[in-house]
């Protein structure tokens, strides 16, 4: 509904800088899957560096913006369920987080770290952006460093932490770029 309302104050319009600089140190493609992309900016920097990439949303109206955004890059646009069995999610080594985890009902978030430690195999990472911050109401609903160490540390390492230097409004200074490494 927010895309049909064309009201997307999440959207950053860009590839954010951390995650641009971590592909560039990281020369070797791995799959990746961009769980509720909205418009998928980020499909280019994978699909120019050689990464397969598939980025998914179970929003028709978000994935029939990001094609029109994408032209030819829109092929790698699906619609699907994150928590729901698709074949455009097997093979996958790298997901990359941003703004999806924070969009999701709260009761959604162990499933959301359930289903995370099943794609990512032993060595894939879960790569992005975590807006960490203590509200009621949302979305984006913040989460605390130690709700997220609690459902992620069971499966995977914090292996990168660093503030971002290009946040939007709605997350500066709330929001950290974070790897984490499936043990
Ligand atoms: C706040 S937007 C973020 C979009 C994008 N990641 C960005 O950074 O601009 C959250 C997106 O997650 C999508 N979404 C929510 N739940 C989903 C689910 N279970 N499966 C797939 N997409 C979902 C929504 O439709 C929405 O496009």
């Amino acid at each position: 509904m927010r895309f049909e309302a064309e009201f997307t104050p999440w959207d950053q319009g860009a590839v954010p800088a951390c995650l641009a600089d971590y592909v560039k140190r990281h020369p070797a493609p791995a799959s990746v899957l961009i769980p509720g992309c909205g418009a998928a900016h980020e499909i280019r920097l994978f699909t120019e560096a050689g990464w397969p990439v598939a980025a998914i949303d179970f929003s028709a109206a978000a994935v029939s913006k990001a094609r029109a955004l994408l032209g030819p890059l829109g092929k790698y646009v699906h619609e699907a369920d994150f928590f729901a069995d698709s074949p455009v999610m097997k093979s996958i080594e790298v997901v990359y987080e941003r703004a999806f985890l924070c969009a999701l009902p709260l009761a959604l978030r162990a499933a959301w770290a359930k289903r995370m430690a099943e794609l990512i195999p032993r060595g894939g990472r879960l790569i992005g952006f975590f807006y960490f911050d203590q509200t009621e109401k949302g979305p984006p609903f913040g989460i605390t460093r130690d709700t997220l160490t609690g459902m992620l540390a069971p499966a995977f390492d914090l292996i990168e932490d660093s503030a971002p230097s290009d946040s939007i409004p709605v997350f500066a200074g709330k929001e950290r770029w974070q790897v984490w490494q499936r043990r």
